[in-house]
């Protein structure tokens, strides 16, 4: 996972995308407020609850997650939705992966379009899912959207466990003020800029994937960021509106 991280991030960040915490400086959450936040565990994983990436239930049979997420083969993966703390395997419910779609654009060069569409085997009937954001607009400095995931939390919480936090929509010049967010590839139009810039509260490794939510819908998913809640270093979400119309056809099958 840290690998896998930083090579998203590049040569030029992978010395500083050490081993932090997941949802840094967040609070618990629970399977019944996240119905749609799906842990997308894998076989391989390092840890032994299988968490792996985050990922978020966009129609009874699909969920959404990052491409950088899927380089491990499909049959190694397995999404779980309804249990807040991996280990509890007495609740929830736990699906094996029959398709990957992978956004096209994207590349490992500048990270844009980190976006992939999976199809659940044994879809998650009767949960509620998460609307995508569609309006480009919704992405703006001010507004405060909460990330959820099951990543790295740096000794500031649970392990394993559903975290939230609640982190500002920062907007595109700020992240593209950062000279190592700039020469990564961080782009206005398909790119979300969110955390604090006195860091402290941020999504790590283990939440890629994994949804960020602002009015009921899905802004963006985590993509990457240079270490895990550094001061001036925020997180970088992929955007949803940007590549909704794209999605569109493969959520319909
Ligand atoms: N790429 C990481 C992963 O694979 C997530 C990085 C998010 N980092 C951040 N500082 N917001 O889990």
């Amino acid at each position: 996972m840290l690998k896998r991280a930083a090579l998203v991030v590049g040569v030029l960040l992978a010395v500083t995308a050490g081993a932090k915490p997941v949802v840094v400086g967040g609070t618990l959450a629970s399977a019944t407020e996240a119905p749609w936040a799906i842990a997308l565990n894998n076989t391989q994983s390092a840890d032994s609850s299988g968490r792996y990436c985050g990922a978020a239930l966009v129609r009874p049979n699909k969920i959404i997650t990052a491409a950088h997420c899927m380089d491990e083969d499909i049959a190694t993966y397995y999404a779980v939705q309804g249990r807040a703390n991996l280990a509890d395997e007495s609740v929830g419910q736990a699906s094996a992966i029959s398709k990957v779609w992978i956004d096209p654009r994207y590349n490992t060069k500048d990270n844009r379009y980190d976006f992939a569409v999976l199809t659940l085997a044994k879809p998650f009937t009767g949960v509620p899912v998460l609307p995508l954001e569609t309006r480009a607009r919704a992405d703006r400095n001010g507004v405060v959207p909460t990330v959820y995931g099951w990543g790295d939390t740096e000794g500031t919480g649970l392990d394993d466990t559903l975290q939230k936090a609640a982190v500002p929509d920062l907007g595109d010049k700020t992240c593209l003020a950062v000279k190592s967010y700039f020469s990564n590839g961080y782009a206005a139009a398909t790119n979300v800029c969110a955390g604090y810039l006195n860091g402290g509260i941020d999504a790590c490794q283990g939440d890629s994937g994994g949804p960020l939510v602002l009015n009921g819908r899905l802004l963006g998913v985590v993509s990457w960021g240079q270490g895990c809640a550094q001061a001036g270093k925020p997180g970088v979400y992929a955007e949803t509106a940007a590549v909704a119309k794209a999605l569109a056809p493969q959520l319909a099958r």
